[in-house]
């Protein structure tokens, strides 16, 4: 979804250790700047900027209030900032002309059938709570515990249209075949609950005043 990132500038939003980033800039990115929250990143190659910063407000970035960006991604991060609909929109106004936003989401039904099987509930019930819920993660730090404010499909669309964004493509990925004789024991997670993550290309609608 992201394609060829040669000559492009990119900004990764919640970039973890940065690592992604190293590798687009080694895909020919002409510069790959990262902000995350942790600071803990890889040594930082030629191309390669990694800010230690909130993704809540990009534009305050130290380094970045005046600089725009072709590709800006949000993988597994978004819903840290303080306020989504906000950082969103400020994300938008960072694009270049042509650019794109590529954020992705846990589907938010993957949610709702892991608390009705802890909790002894129906799909339904759990996927219209609006109440906090809160979990270990498995495969990042089980010394942590995540809180997340619950979403559903229709609240992270709506969000997209009133950050001023139109959806170019989905995409739900699901393992290859080969994928899942090398990680079996992810596979067997995955196809368990059938759904993962969601994958969005996001574009700026044109403004009113754009229009001649
Ligand atoms: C689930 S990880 C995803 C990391 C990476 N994007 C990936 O796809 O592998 C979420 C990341 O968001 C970062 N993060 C959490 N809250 C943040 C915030 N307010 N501002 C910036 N980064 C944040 C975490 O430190 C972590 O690296």
């Amino acid at each position: 979804m992201l394609g060829d990132v040669t000559g492009l500038t990119v900004l990764d939003a919640g970039c973890g250790n940065g690592s992604k980033l190293a590798q687009l800039a080694s895909e020919g990115a002409a510069q790959a700047v990262g902000v995350d929250i942790s600071g803990s990143f890889i040594a930082a190659g030629p191309s390669v900027e990694l800010i230690q910063a909130d993704l809540s407000d990009l534009s305050v970035v130290p380094g970045l209030e005046t600089r725009r960006f072709d590709r800006i991604l949000f993988l597994q991060s978004f819903g840290y900032a303080k306020d989504p609909l906000h950082a969103l929109r400020v994300a938008r106004d960072m694009l270049t002309d042509d650019g794109f936003i590529l954020l992705t989401r846990t589907q938010p039904v993957r949610y709702a059938i892991e608390r009705a099987e802890q909790n002894g509930t129906t799909i339904g019930e759990e996927y219209f709570s609006t109440k906090r819920f809160s979990y270990q993660h498995r495969n990042w730090d089980d010394q942590v515990t995540l809180t997340k404010v619950p979403y559903t499909m229709s609240d992270l669309l709506n969000t997209f249209s009133d950050a001023g964004l139109w959806i170019e493509r989905t995409v739900e990925p699901y393992m290859s075949a080969e994928a899942a004789e090398r990680f079996p024991e992810k596979y067997a997670r995955v196809s368990k609950n059938f759904v993962g993550i969601i994958m969005f290309k996001l574009r700026p609608l044109a403004r009113p005043d754009a229009c001649s």
